[in-house]
């Protein structure tokens, strides 16, 4: 017996140890989003000139994502693996058998030193392991040219995965600004990296009508442009009387269709938005009769008029309805996508209310209220799109005045509105603002570019789309929206985009109880290194401090600080001295203002070199943030 527990004794401290030892090794696998499950084994694949792909099917869409496959391997390591013959493989099989675990877009990965195979049960699903192959590579086979003299190894794994959502989307909002086909190809090959599926195009708003309508030609002759301003949003001047408006553009239908084609080889559904029937200020500048002042406007760049123009349709008009009937035949052969969005937000209603044909049609149609004469205007275009054999889908304001029989709901105020909808049985598209909002600030407003609210990194990944008690089914998945009124560049969509984007594909895809904040942030560090080899320009704003003020009697406050990332390090002064590592180190304690300091002073370090931007924030704006609600700040 004592000789027994002895052999126990050993082979536990050598087992120990040997985990030790793994421990100290680098991780190797950092897979975004988190898989299903990943088994790593010992060993790994070299991609060299001997490896041969090798494609057991005649699916088209497959030779297609194969082909970028190739193209891509081959642009970072010289090698091209379409046309070797050489011994090791990467074999890419569809299931004749239908794999019911890994469903429509699941895949399964076994990686050996000798051999790579994935299978699938669609092309989708191969192209999501592909992705995966991909993100196993070392870091430059991201880069744009050609990385001579690196080992492109692939760590021995088995990967069993599938997506906890079907509808797993980001929202560019492209009337705001103008974002060129060119660069939205770019946005879509960048989401696809992270699984996303569907792109939800917000093709016109106040700004601008960005797409070519042909029997409407002057939705985009006078609608595309408006007057250029730069500066802070919402401060703009408006056009001057004379001034041109030559700011702006739009997608001619051949853009549009090659995009899609450009989605579709990338397993991307695109979700039209035609914004309604607020937010129709560039159509209502194109088409004057269509609103209830009938006023001429202008197209706005983002200035705030005072009253404010009339940028809602008038839904007693029955043009409104001729003239969108036009548009939505276009748009509904245009994109495959099931659904089209129909807006309906933030419709001011007001001048409806002093409109007398609003008031005949409410009584005609026994319409209590301006919200229920907006839900007679959607259900209207419910029926246009079923005539087109498109469904609709808006944001939740749809729900006032009572629900369109088969609308689905895109929850952005919050969650409630998904709640509402899902407890009446429709499907719902989960979006609230305070998580998923890529428009809002991600770090301390002192140290990014103007915007408003707040959505951290880690808002973003501790969201959970499914609320308690409703049915999952109904919750057909999530997206990160973009707004773009603060957003002017394409790099500063990157930064915007990056990494919340990231956060929200694993929530999207990761099965929920995969979630680990630590982990997360490990393999996002990884991933980083990947998006400066694509020279990608994402936010870093995750390292900053996170102040956390306590409101302290009239005109005083305490406050404790806080790092996002794990493991860092604060230092501060109180005598508006630039801290370093010579400063007092932040013990986690509650801090109070010394008599006479009027602003703390803050910066995160790593290993004995700062990492995050040094903050310097005044104690009234502690105390200003102290009585402000969560989100705010
Ligand atoms: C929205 O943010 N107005 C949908």
């Amino acid at each position: 017996m004592r000789r027994f527990s002895h052999y126990f004794l050993l082979i536990f401290i050598f087992t120990a140890s040997l985990q030790q030892l793994k421990a100290a090794e680098p991780r190797r696998v950092h897979l975004i989003p988190e898989p299903v499950s990943v088994t790593e084994q010992s060993g790994e694949f070299t991609l060299d000139k001997s490896v041969t792909l090798e494609l057991k099917s005649k699916n088209k869409e497959l030779q297609q994502s194969l082909k970028w496959f190739s193209g891509k391997v081959q642009r970072a390591t010289g090698i091209d693996i379409s046309k070797s013959s050489g011994t090791k493989r990467i074999s890419i099989l569809l299931n004749t058998e239908v794999d019911t675990e890994i469903g429509k877009e699941g895949y399964r990965l076994k990686v050996s030193p000798q051999q790579i195979t994935l299978t699938a049960n669609t092309a989708a699903g191969a192209f999501y392991g592909l992705q995966t192959i991909i993100q196993l590579l070392p870091s430059d086979i991201e880069a744009k040219q050609q990385k001579a003299g690196l080992v492109w190894t692939i760590p021995a794994l088995e990967v069993t995965d599938y997506p906890r959502f079907g509808w797993r989307g980001l929202m560019l909002d492209v009337s705001r600004h103008f974002f060129t086909k060119e660069e939205v190809k770019a946005f879509i090959d960048e989401m696809v990296k992270y699984k996303y599926n569907t792109f939800h195009w917000h093709l016109t708003d106040d700004q601008g009508w960005r797409i070519e309508i042909k029997s409407l030609p002057e939705l985009t002759k006078k609608g595309a442009y408006s007057v250029k301003r730069t500066g802070r949003w919402g401060t703009f001047l408006p056009a001057l009387a004379n001034e041109e408006s030559t700011y702006g553009g739009f997608y001619t239908q051949e853009d549009i269709k090659e995009v899609v084609k450009y989605a579709q080889d990338r397993y991307v559904t695109i979700l039209p938005e035609i914004d309604v029937p607020g937010h129709s200020l560039a159509m209502i500048t194109t088409y004057p009769s269509l609103s209830s002042t009938r006023k001429q406007y202008s197209v706005n760049s983002g200035w705030r008029t005072d009253p404010q123009d009339d940028n809602a349709l008038d839904p007693s008009n029955e043009e409104v309805y001729k003239k969108l009937d036009k548009v939505f035949t276009e748009v509904a052969k245009l994109f495959p996508s099931p659904y089209i969005h129909v807006g309906g937000d933030e419709a001011y209603k007001g001048y409806w209310e002093k409109n007398p044909d609003c008031q005949k049609l409410m009584a005609k149609e026994g319409l209590k209220d301006v919200e229920e004469l907006q839900s007679y205007f959607i259900k209207r275009l419910e029926k246009i799109l079923q005539s087109k054999g498109k469904k609709l889908i808006g944001w939740d304001e749809i729900l006032q005045g009572g629900l369109a029989p088969e609308a689905t709901v895109m929850s952005w105020r919050g969650m409630n509105g998904g709640i509402e909808a899902a407890k009446m049985n429709h499907p719902v598209v989960m979006t609230p603002w305070d998580y998923v909002y890529l428009d809002l600030y991600q770090g301390d407003p002192l140290a990014e570019p103007d915007t408003y609210g707040l959505c951290r990194l880690s808002d973003s990944y501790n969201y959970e789309p499914v609320p308690e008690g409703i049915d999952e089914k109904l919750i057909l998945g999530g997206q990160g929206n973009l707004w773009t009124e603060s957003v002017p560049t394409y790099r500063h969509m990157e930064y915007m985009i990056w990494p919340r984007s990231i956060a929200l594909s694993e929530v999207y895809w990761s099965p929920k109880s995969k979630k680990n904040w630590p982990d997360f942030m490990s393999r996002l560090e990884n991933e980083f290194t990947r998006l400066d080899a694509a020279d990608i320009n994402y936010s870093k704003s995750c390292y900053n401090v996170v102040f956390k003020p306590t409101k302290q009697g009239r005109n005083d406050v305490s406050l404790t600080m806080a790092t996002e990332v794990p493991g860092l390090e604060i230092y501060y002064t109180f005598d508006n001295t630039n801290p370093d590592l010579h400063a007092p180190k932040y013990d986690g304690k509650v801090l109070n203002f010394p008599m006479g300091a009027s602003q703390i002073n803050a910066v995160t370090y790593r290993n004995g070199k700062p990492i995050g931007k040094q903050i310097n924030i005044k104690k009234e704006e502690l105390i200003k943030r102290s009585e402000a609600a969560r989100h705010v700040y």
